[in-house]
C-alpha cells in the first residue's frame, strides 16, 4: 500500500513509498482511509522540527486527523450492538497513554508524565496509508450525516477541550460570558469562531487575511466581526469596546499569544492552543501585565490535544452546523490532493485546510 512518510529530523525527506499492508490483531479493526488532513504540526515534522518515529523504524507515517471505513473486524472484537462493524465510519484518536495519573485515569490529554504517544507526530505511525490497524477504544464512530466534514474532527476536537474547560474553569464564578475573541483564521480558529458563534457569544476575529479573502467573507455571513492584522493588536480593546470575556488564541505565533494576555476583560479567560517551536524573545512591561492579571482576576491557560469527550461533543456540533448551514464545515477543506500530490498540501501551502483524498 501506499504511505506518505518522512524521516523525522531531516527536513525535506517527506515522501511516498510502498509498505506492506497492516495485519489486524485480534484486538483491533482493519480501516481504510478515506481522507487525512495536513496541519501545521505535519508541516513541521517536514521541515525537521518535530516528530519521532516508532521505535524500531526509521521512518514515521504522517498525519493524524483522518476518517476511515471498517474494512475487518478482529476475532475477538464482540458481535455486540456497541462494537465497530464493518462500513463503520471513523475517525481515530491521536494519543496513546503512558503511565502517569492522568494517562491511567483516561485523560493522556493531560499527560504529566511525558511517555504519551501520538498517531503520525510522536512514536506511532500515522494515517497518510491507504490502511491502517487500531484498537477500536481509540477509534470514534461518526455518524453518516457528517462524513463529508469528518475530517475535521480531530482539529475541531482540541477547540471543543478549550471552550469545556475554559467553561470549566469559570465555573469559580456564576459566568455570563457575551463576547469572543479569536486570534487566527487557520482551520482551528475558523472552528473556533463557528462553535462560539453557536453559542451565542458575539465573536470578533483577529487575522492575518485581507478582508477581500474568502474566508472572511464566511464567518461576514454569520454574524461574525473581522479585524485584520494591519490594525495594532494593542487597538482590539478600544474597537471591540466590551469586557472580552473569553480569548481564543490560534496564530501560532507566541508574540500575539503573549500581547493577547493584555486584551483579556476582567475575569475573563484565556486560552491559547499554539505550538511554536521556535525561540522567538519579547520585551513586555511586567508590572503592568500582572497587576492588570491581578486587579482583573484574569486567567490563561494553554492546552493541547483532546479527550474522547471533545470528540464527541464535535460530532454534536458539527450535526448542528450542518443543519443550520449545510456547506459552512465543508468550505473550510480549501484543497483536495491526491497522495501523490502530497508535497502541494505540505510544503507552502496558502489555503485554509487541504486533505489527501485516499
Ligand atoms: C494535534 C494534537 C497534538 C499536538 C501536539 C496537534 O497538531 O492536533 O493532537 O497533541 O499537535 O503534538
Ligand atoms: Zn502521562
Amino acid at each position: 500500500m501506499k504511505a506518505i512518510v518522512v524521516t523525522p529530523g531531516i527536513a525535506y525527506s517527506t515522501r511516498i513509498i510502498d509498505i506492506k499492508r497492516p495485519e489486524i490483531r485480534s484486538n483491533e479493526v482493519l480501516v481504510k482511509t478515506i481522507r487525512v488532513g495536513i496541519d501545521g504540526t505535519d508541516s513541521e515534522i517536514c521541515l525537521g522540527y518535530y516528530g519521532a518515529a516508532p521505535s524500531g523504524d526509521n521512518f514515521l507515517i504522517l498525519g493524524h486527523e483522518a476518517l476511515g471505513q471498517v474494512l475487518e473486524v478482529g476475532n475477538n472484537i464482540s458481535k455486540k450492538s456497541q462494537s465497530l462493524k464493518i462500513d463503520d465510519l471513523v475517525v481515530p484518536l491521536v494519543r496513546k497513554p503512558g503511565d502517569c495519573y492522568y494517562c491511567l485515569n483516561g485523560a493522556p490529554d493531560m499527560c504529566i508524565g511525558g511517555k504519551y504517544k501520538e498517531r503520525g507526530i510522536k512514536g506511532l505511525h500515522g494515517f497518510m496509508s491507504e490502511f491502517f490497524t487500531e484498537d477500536p477504544n481509540y477509534l470514534i464512530r461518526i455518524p453518516k450525516e457528517i462524513e463529508s466534514v469528518a475530517v475535521l474532527l480531530e482539529p475541531l476536537s482540541v477547540v471543543e477541550k478549550g471552550i469545556r474547560q475554559a467553561w470549566d474553569i469559570e465555573k469559580r464564578i456564576f459566568w455570563q460570558p457575551k463576547i469572543a475573541l479569536v486570534l487566527g483564521l487557520g482551520p482551528v480558529g475558523f472552528l473556533a469562531s463557528i462553535v462560539l458563534n453557536l453559542l451565542k457569544l458575539k465573536v470578533f476575529v483577529y487575522s492575518l487575511e485581507k478582508e477581500s479573502d474568502p474566508r472572511v467573507k464566511i464567518i461576514k455571513e454569520l454574524g461574525i466581526e473581522y479585524i485584520s492584522a494591519d490594525t495594532d493588536i494593542f487597538k482590539l480593546s478600544s474597537i471591540i469596546k466590551g469586557n472580552i470575556d473569553f480569548i481564543f488564541e490560534a496564530t501560532g505565533n507566541s508574540s500575539v499569544a503573549l500581547k493577547s494576555m493584555s486584551l483579556i476583560g476582567k475575569n475573563g479567560v484565556l486560552c491559547l492552543t499554539g505550538v511554536t517551536g521556535g525561540n522567538k524573545k519579547l520585551t513586555i512591561c511586567a508590572d503592568c501585565l500582572n497587576l492588570d492579571l491581578v486587579l482583573g482576576n484574569k486567567i490563561i491557560f494553554g492546552t493541547v490535544n483532546a479527550n474522547k469527550i471533545d470528540f464527541e461533543e464535535g460530532i454534536k456540533h458539527m450535526k448542528i452546523i450542518n443543519q443550520n448551514n449545510p456547506s459552512l464545515l465543508e468550505k473550510i477543506i480549501s484543497h483536495r490532493f491526491t497522495p501523490n500530490e502530497f508535497k502541494q498540501g505540505l510544503e507552502n501551502f496558502q489555503g485554509i485546510k487541504a486533505v489527501i483524498e485516499f
